[in-house]
């Protein structure tokens, strides 16, 4: 039942709170630590792992290339992101310690299901993140995350997307704090944080209309772009995706330092370029995609901003400016990915596509 939604997909959209924060119950105990009881994997098992392997495919690869930030970042623990459909068939170098985690909204997903079997084969374990209890991939995984989105009928997938990227954190400060490394420290701040998330993403949704309105506005642009860097970068694939499987429109995500080294070229007059703005750290990040709307600015796109609301150079360079809420730079995309799925769902509406039932696309992909 749409419940007074047009769309499966906007109502899914709007149930991203309550799926991240069902997602996130249970986890953290009285002294502050994480408890993942589902990772049947032994602790000495975990703490001998020496490389992380995440398969995925569409959306569930852009949030394993999150994943990647944050698992390398907390763990030190190298780690490679891989679409499911390359990985088996380049011989990939996996052994008993691999841990190779895999992410499937619907756990059926053939190409995935036919990596993680490799993986197995070769020895390695593998934890899947998966929001279909009993589904294929779960039942043939070593462990399972299961994130609490709730069905997810929609084509496209959101509060999938969002609860997977909640799923990863928690593996990724799981392993940490198994591992005793530096970061440990950091596990009970980076939880409270993700306990604040529902509430993030609810201040997002509440402050939709700008969005609808820049939906409207661009309904008949042939070509959006997306520029993003650090965790911003597989957003702004996402909402790439999102706009090419709902709207049928040329939508290009690129990782901002990458802009000079060609994409450059596309930038013209009045072309519509998203960019997700990291938070100010320590390192220059912020300061160099900042840069980069400047550059592109300048030669005539129409730059739409997503970046903390006190970011007043962001808001300076920006055509459109949508404001963030203040999260560590690791956390920003769960947030970030918010206004971007409202655009796509907002544009297809505008332009009269069925937004649930996109063209040649099925909602799992059971065919390798
Ligand atoms: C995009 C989308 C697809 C899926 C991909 C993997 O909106 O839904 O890209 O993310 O087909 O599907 P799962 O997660 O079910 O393995």
């Amino acid at each position: 039942q749409k419940q007074g939604y047009d769309w499966y997909m906007r109502k899914e959209i709007f149930e991203q709170p309550r799926a991240v924060a069902d997602t996130l119950l249970g986890r953290l105990n009285e002294r502050g630590e994480l408890i993942l009881d589902e990772i049947r994997i032994s602790p000495e098992t975990l703490r001998r792992i020496d490389k992380i392997v995440i398969v995925a495919c569409g959306t569930a690869f852009y949030a394993g290339l999150v994943a990647k930030y944050a698992i390398e970042h907390w763990t030190r623990i190298p780690c490679e992101v891989e679409v499911a459909s390359e990985f088996r068939y380049r011989d990939p170098i996996i052994d008993p310690m691999t841990l190779v985690v895999t992410i499937s909204q619907s756990g059926e997903t053939a190409d995935t299901l036919m990596a993680i079997r490799h993986a197995r084969e070769q020895g390695a374990k593998v934890i899947a993140i998966c929001n279909t209890n009993g589904a294929t991939i779960p039942r043939e995984s070593d462990a399972v995350i299961y994130t609490h989105a709730g069905p997810e009928i929609g084509v496209a997938s959101t509060k999938g997307f969002t609860t997977q990227l909640v799923a990863c954190y928690l593996l990724g400060l799981y392993l940490a704090q198994v591992r005793g490394m530096k970061y440990g420290d950091e596990i009970a701040a980076l939880l409270r944080e993700l306990e604040r998330m529902p509430e993030a993403i609810q201040g997002m949704l509440d402050n939709q209309q700008q969005v609808l309105d820049l939906a409207r506005e661009f309904v008949n642009e042939p070509s959006v772009l997306f520029l993003g860097r650090h965790v911003g970068y597989p957003v702004a694939l996402e909402g790439a995706l999102k706009l090419k499987e709902l709207a049928y429109i040329h939508a290009e995500g690129f990782a901002a330092g990458e802009l000079k080294h060609g994409p450059i070229a596309l930038i013209r007059e009045d072309l519509p370029v998203f960019v997700v703005v990291p938070p100010r750290g320590r390192d220059q990040l912020r300061d160099k995609v900042v840069s980069n709307i400047a550059e592109v600015r300048a030669r005539g796109a129409k730059t739409i901003v997503l970046a903390e609301a006190d970011d007043e150079e962001a808001r300076a360079a920006a055509a459109v400016f949508i404001e963030l809420p203040k999260l560590s730079t690791l956390l920003q995309p769960v947030a970030a990915i918010i206004p971007l799925q409202l655009f796509a769902c907002e544009l297809a509406t505008v332009q009269g596509h069925d937004v649930d039932q996109p063209r040649n696309l099925a909602k799992s992909v059971t065919v390798e």
